[in-house]
Order: C-alpha cells, then sequence, then structure tokens
C-alpha cells in the first residue's frame, strides 16, 4: 500500500472532473487522507512523481467513484487540502455542453471567462464569522497559467480531429456558465445562456475556482466538450450517456494534454514563473477593520 505521509511541500495540483478519476501517466508514490477545518477533500489525494522527483498532486472532484453531487462537491476542502499540502498551480479539468454550434463534441476548451448561474447554495468563500473580504475575480482564470495550458493543448492536439478552442483562436472571450444542477438545461434556459455569449456549459467551476482565488492559488480549468447541451434541436438532448461516451473516447487526450503540461510547468512552477502571480493578493482583499480601533 502506498505512503499515507508527504514531507515535501506539493506545488501543482490536477483536479479531475467526469470521466476522469486519475492521471494514467502518474505513477502515484502516496495515497493522502487530508484533513482540513471545511472537513474531508472528495478523495483521497494522490502523489506521484515526475523521473526528477517533482512531486504531482491529483484530487478527484467527484470521487473516485463518482458518488458526489456537483452541488455536494467539498469544494473548500478541496482547495483548503491542495493548499495544506503546499499547491499554488492547479490545473482543473471539466466535462462541459457545447452552446456554440462550431465548438463540437470532444473539442477542447480553455476558457477565460466565467458566468456564475449556480443557485447560492454552495458554500463559496474562506471568509466568514466577522472576517469579510472581496477577492478580485474580474479575471477568474490566472492569465499565464491559460497561455502556457493553450499552447500545451495546441501542441498535444495537433493533428488530431480534436479542436482547440482559446481566447487566440476565438479572438474573442471565451465564456463558461457554470449552473447549479444535477439536472441539465431546459432549451430555454441554453438558448438564453447562448444569447449571453456562453461558449460552454457546466456544473463544477464555481466555487472551485473563486476558493483557488481566495487561496492564492494559480487556477485554470480546461473543458472537454461532451455534448451540444439542449439549445441545437438537430442533435439529440444531452444525455449522460452522451457526455460518458464523448468523455471516455476524449480521455486519451487529456491524459496526452496532462502529461505534457507536467513537463511544461515543473520548469516555470520551480523558477517561480508559475504559481505566483496572487501570493499576498488577499491582503489586499479585506474589508474588516482591526478590532478595538475606532
Ligand atoms: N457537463 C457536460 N455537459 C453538460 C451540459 N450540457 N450542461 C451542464 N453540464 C454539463
Amino acid at each position: 500500500s502506498l505512503p499515507t505521509e508527504f514531507a515535501e511541500p506539493v506545488r501543482l495540483a490536477f483536479i479531475g472532473g467526469t470521466g476522469l478519476y486519475h492521471l494514467e501517466s502518474l505513477t502515484p508514490v502516496a495515497k493522502l487522507t487530508v484533513s482540513t477545518p471545511w472537513g474531508f477533500p472528495s478523495s483521497p489525494i494522490t502523489i506521484s512523481k515526475t523521473a526528477d522527483g517533482f512531486p504531482i498532486a491529483f484530487l478527484a472532484r467527484h470521487g473516485i467513484h463518482h458518488d458526489l453531487l456537483p452541488t455536494d462537491v467539498p469544494s473548500r476542502a478541496n482547495i483548503a487540502a491542495l493548499k495544506k499540502l503546499g499547491v499554488n498551480t492547479i490545473v482543473a479539468f471539466s466535462a462541459v455542453g457545447s452552446l456554440q454550434q462550431h465548438i463540437k463534441p470532444r473539442d477542447f476548451v480553455v476558457p477565460n471567462q466565467v458566468i456564475d448561474r449556480t443557485k447560492g447554495n454552495r458554500p463559496s468563500t474562506f471568509f466568514e464569522h466577522g472576517f469579510v473580504a472581496h477577492a478580485m475575480f474580474g479575471e477568474p482564470f490566472d492569465l499565464k497559467l491559460n497561455k502556457i495550458i493553450a499552447d500545451t493543448c495546441q501542441d498535444v492536439l495537433k493533428g488530431d480531429n480534436v479542436k482547440l478552442h482559446t481566447r487566440e483562436t476565438e479572438k474573442s472571450d471565451l465564456t463558461l456558465i457554470c449552473m447549479e444542477g444535477p439536472a441539465f438545461s431546459t432549451r430555454a434556459e441554453s438558448r438564453l445562456y447562448k444569447s449571453w455569449g456562453g461558449s460552454v456549459i457546466n456544473m463544477s467551476c464555481i466555487p472551485e475556482s473563486k476558493l483557488a482565488r481566495e487561496a492564492e492559488i494559480a487556477y485554470q480549468m480546461i473543458c472537454m466538450s461532451t455534448d451540444y447541451d439542449a439549445w441545437n434541436e438537430s442533435e439529440e438532448p444531452v444525455t449522460v450517456e452522451t457526455v460518458v461516451g464523448n468523455l471516455s473516447a476524449n480521455s486519451a487526450n487529456a491524459h496526452l494534454v496532462a502529461e505534457k503540461l507536467v513537463t511544461v510547468l515543473e520548469p516555470k512552477i520551480k523558477s517561480g514563473e508559475v504559481g505566483l502571480d496572487y501570493q499576498h493578493s488577499m491582503k489586499f482583499s479585506v474589508s474588516t477593520k482591526e478590532k478595538g480601533r475606532n
């Protein structure tokens, strides 16, 4: 069995979504059950190492047996557990529906904007109990990481018939709608999101990305399109079968992307080029006044 303790800091973490419960190219060297003030994360965190000993964490967002609804994912525990290990860079994978004809099922999307359509019942801040802070979230993803991931995906998916959609390829914002679920959208909702300029839709980006920002961690989500949601009447409306079928066909690409990303990110994280953009950012986000004054 794997060791349950890990002494050195781990800087890079992957979070796997539907259809991605471990990363094949990584051989686990430890399996950690991490306790946090917000409870336990969705799954044990596995640690792997590159050939030169750089550690990487992996967490399965919905649990390794996919038994957590999007609403019930313990995002605060997930982000706090990764922070506790020393993580400063998170690459999160997610299955998404496409809201645009040219974003086909099985395409990869690196979004740079988010619209929160969750219903307000997911704990989405670490700041409470008389302590108020407002994290900056105008850019919900780390721009440096966004660019590196977009370039790496472009390299890996080159020649494949899977297309990559990034801010550069679209020449405009790529907007991810995050809905509550667990039921998929109605056709009218789907068209509404499309009219808002939404590119893709999932149930997982919020509050995960917000909490990562509060934890001063660089975060980017990589979306894998599995269906045309409900707006596209010429296609069958989305079912779990479509989502899971396309994702498992696609997971080979996710593994390739993750494998390549590790080699690209390792030196950049080690040198501090990646992972430090939001370090100390919350210092300027706290509104609570020092008690005892005024
Ligand atoms: N995840 C995958 N496909 C989705 C869809 N159409 N809506 C919301 N989440 C999804």
